[in-house]
Formats: structure tokens, sequence, C-alpha cells
């Protein structure tokens, strides 16, 4: 018996895999099909699968054309498979020629010709183009235009911005000269980054309109607005997403995922440190600039309230301020104090310090190295270090690629795949405000004036 084995991810399975499959059945007697494991597909890059593997895995079998289905999960695997299943052809189509050469060490390698003019990618393409306009007054625009490229079915509208000169040279092409309501009828979804006190107005303006609304955080003010802004929401049907990017990454996901499941017994104590120093032509004129506790609070009370929840016995917040109006804090220290657990959160754009987060609990703590909020590499430790384990997820534009990507998946399945719950973004919003009112603050004199 000849046995032909094949690999592919099929996506949305289209008339080019059946092709395939059909030729590849046709060169023996017994064919495997080799498809693609979720995880292996986005640790080589292929990101945008519309389908989960069962459903691809189910189109397959469909077919009748697989004697026997197998997930594909590893680089090199297609080796083992071969001597494992005592394979003698292994083929894919004519756009892999030559890079499987190295399995005619094993067996017979055949380059089948590819069916013209379709593909899985172009099938999601047509599917339907989301249309994001970008709402931004901050050079960051120009990592949300590039990791757009990324994702499948999304086309960015152009930017309105009230801020044009803040803006990259090579981004001032996409700037919209139209009023914002007219640019919102060209959009099915906006981003918003601005100055937190205006955010409130541009996202209930398009809420109104039907549009989603990705959005830095913090999305407002008080957190009586970011519920008026979520009712809105519900009330039209759209999704408002809240975009910190670290809450996107693989690596932070996983580890939020570990600590919850236990590995560190019983979380005590959170330590959460973000700080970027402003170069000095900045600290003197901060015009523009958004303050320490904006950029990022959001980012480093994260995973403090997504492991111990929001509500905790009491808070204090330390603030250094900058200048004499006291405008502009240069770092910003909070401590929460939960029942059973304490977290300390240190940010700032005036302070230089480690930006690590460490998560303790009663058996063990999880280390994530600087700068934490990008990481893709993060360690459980333990008091004896030979059961320490070590783990690493590929990062791919800093969390933002996989933010639009869960974005654009929510609006289209209408369901909302949220990786930070309102309770999460609440809780946020309510330090904040108490930032704003000078709530439970201190202040210290880090001039020394
Ligand atoms: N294939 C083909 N003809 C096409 C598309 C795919 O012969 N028009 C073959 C590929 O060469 C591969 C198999 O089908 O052997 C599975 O390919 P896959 O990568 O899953 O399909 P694509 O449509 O190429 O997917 P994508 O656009 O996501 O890369």
């Amino acid at each position: 018996m000849k046995k032909v084995i094949t690999y592919g991810s099929y996506d949305l399975l289209h008339i080019g895999h059946i092709n395939l499959l059909k030729r590849a059945k046709a060169l023996g007697d017994y064919l495997i099909v080799g498809v693609t494991s979720d995880d292996y597909d986005k640790r080589r890059g292929k990101i945008n699968l519309e389908q989960p593997l069962v459903a691809r895995i189910e189109a397959i079998k469909a077919t009748g054309l697989a004697d026997e289905i197998i997930v594909e999960e590893y680089e090199g695997q297609k080796i083992d498979d071969v001597r494992k299943y005592g394979v003698d052809i292994f083929t894919v189509g004519s756009d892999w020629t030559g890079q499987f050469d190295y399995l005619n060490e094993f067996c017979k390698v055949v380059y089948l010709p590819r069916t013209e003019g379709v593909s899985s990618t172009e099938t999601r393409s047509a599917n339907s183009t989301l249309k994001l306009g970008l709402v931004c007054d901050f050079s960051y625009v120009h990592k949300f235009v590039r990791e757009s490229k990324y994702v499948n079915g999304l086309e960015i509208t152009g930017i309105f911005t009230a801020n044009g000169k803040g803006l990259p040279e090579d981004m001032r092409g996409l700037i919209t000269d139209k009023p914002y309501e007219e640019f919102l009828d060209g959009a099915d979804a906006v981003y918003v980054s601005t100055q937190p006190k205006v955010q409130f107005e541009y996202i209930s303006k398009a809420l109104k309109k039907g549009k989603h609304v990705l959005c830095e955080s913090p999305i407002a003010l008080s957190k009586t607005e970011c519920e008026k802004l979520f009712a809105l929401a519900d009330k039209n049907g759209c999704i408002l997403s809240e975009a910190i990017k670290t809450a996107y990454s693989d690596s932070y996901y996983r580890l939020l995922l570990l600590a919850k499941i236990g590995k560190i017994g019983k979380i005590v104590s959170i330590d959460s440190t973000c700080t970027n120093l402003l170069d000095a032509g900045k600290l003197n004129s901060l015009d523009g600039e958004r303050n320490s506790i904006y950029d990022w609070g959001p980012t480093a009370m994260l995973p403090v309230f997504q492991l111990l929840g929001g509500d905790y016995l009491s808070k204090e917040i330390v603030v250094g301020y900058l200048d004499k109006k006291k405008s502009f804090d240069a770092f910003t220290n909070i401590r929460f104090i939960y029942k059973g657990a304490v977290a300390n959160v240190k940010v700032g754009k005036g302070i230089k310090s480690e930006g690590e987060l460490i998560i303790s609990g009663t058996e063990g703590y999880i280390y994530v190295p600087a700068p934490w909020w990008k990481t893709d590499y993060f360690e459980i430790r333990y008091e004896n270090p030979v059961n320490n384990k070590r783990f690493f997820y590929q990062l791919d534009g800093e969390g933002i690629r996989n933010e639009l990507i869960s974005f654009v998946r929510s609006i289209k399945s209408n369901n909302h795949i949220s990786y930070i719950s309102k309770r999460t973004s609440l809780a946020i919003i309510e330090v904040i405000e108490s930032f704003e009112k000078g709530k439970d603050i201190k202040t210290i004199d880090i001039n020394n004036t």
C-alpha cells in the first residue's frame, strides 16, 4: 500500500484545497492529511485564520478524500510523521516548491500544481472588509497603521486628529480634513487615542452612530462616564473595547491563566512597574504630553485587577509632580490593600525604574523581566530551583496585531471576545478618577523645592 501525506491550514476550505487533495490521493492508496493546529499557525505567523482547528478538520473529513487526519503542532513534525506512519510520498502545492526537499532523505517529495486564482487569504478579505477610522493625536498611530496591514479584512479609512503636527511625517497623508461626524460616516469602527478628557465625546458620538470603538485606556475620566459609554454600546449593539495592548500578548495571557489555576499557590502580592523617561526637551515643554498615570497606569494596574479584582479595602496614591502647577505626575505609586493581598503599582515618565512584574504566591512566584508590558517570556520560580519553569511565546507587533484581530473578530462574529472585562475597565477608571479628584492622594516633592 502506497501511503501519501500532505499538510495545510485548510481555512475556509476552497476548490484549490479540494483539487490538491484529489491529486494527492491519486498519487497512492492511502492519504494522510495534516491540519495545522491554531497554536502552530500563530507561531509561524498565520494569525488570521477564521476557522478553529476543529472546524477545519470537519471540513476535510466532509470531503471524504482523507483516509486519516492528523494535527501538525510543531516545526520538524513532518520528519517524525513520515517515519511514524511509514509514508512513501510527501506532497504539497507548487507554491512550496523546493521548501521540503529535505524530506527526500525519508520519502519521495512531489510538488503538485496549485490551482490558480483562489486562496484562503483572498476569501477572508473578500468576505467583508471592516473600515477602521483612526482618531489619534499621538505619534503612536504609526504602529497601528503598520500592524493593520497584517490583519485580513481591515482597511484604514484615514486619521482624524486635533494635533496634525504631533503625528509622524509619513502619516500626514492619511489625515482627513472632514468634520468628525462626516469622518465617522465613512467608517464601520474607530480606534480612539487622544487626551482622556476629550475621549468621552469622541467615543459617544461614534457609538451613537452605531460605530464600534477600540479605545486607548483610560476610556474616560470618571466611572459614571465610562458606565454611560458601555450602556450606549450595549444599546446600539456596538463593541466597545479597551486597547491595552499588553492584555493581548500571548505570554501575558498565558501567565494570567497559570496564576489563576494556582501554579504559585494563593496570590499574596503583585508588584508592577512601568516607566519611560521623557527626554529633556519634552520635560521642559509638556504641552499635549499625556501624564504618567494616563500613559502607564492602566497597563500597570491590569494584572492587579485581572488577578485580585477591583474590591480592595483601601488604596493610597503617592504622587511626585514635575511642575509647580501639579498638572503632570513624573511619578505615581499606588498601593492597594486587599483582604488577603497587597499590590504595588509604580509608574513614571519622569523617573526610571526596572519595568518588571512580580506576582508572589504562597508556593512560588511569577517573574516577568523588563519591559514586562512587551513580554514574550516569563518564569515561574519556586523555593527549589529544580522546579522552575520558563515560558516563551512569540510577541508580534507588541500585542497590537492581536488586539486588532480580536476587535475585528468580535465585530464580525457579533460576540465580544473580551481580553479586558468591563469590571477591569471600571476598576481602572475608578483609580484615575480618584487621581483626578485628589482622593486618597499624598504628594511628595521630588524636585526638593
Ligand atoms: N493549495 C492549492 N491551490 C490553492 C491554494 C492552496 O493547491 N489555490 C494547496 C497548498 O499548496 C497546500 C494546501 O492547498 O498544499 C493547503 O494550503 P493552505 O496554505 O491551507 O491554503 P491557502 O489557500 O494557500 O491558504 P493561505 O491563503 O492562508 O496561505
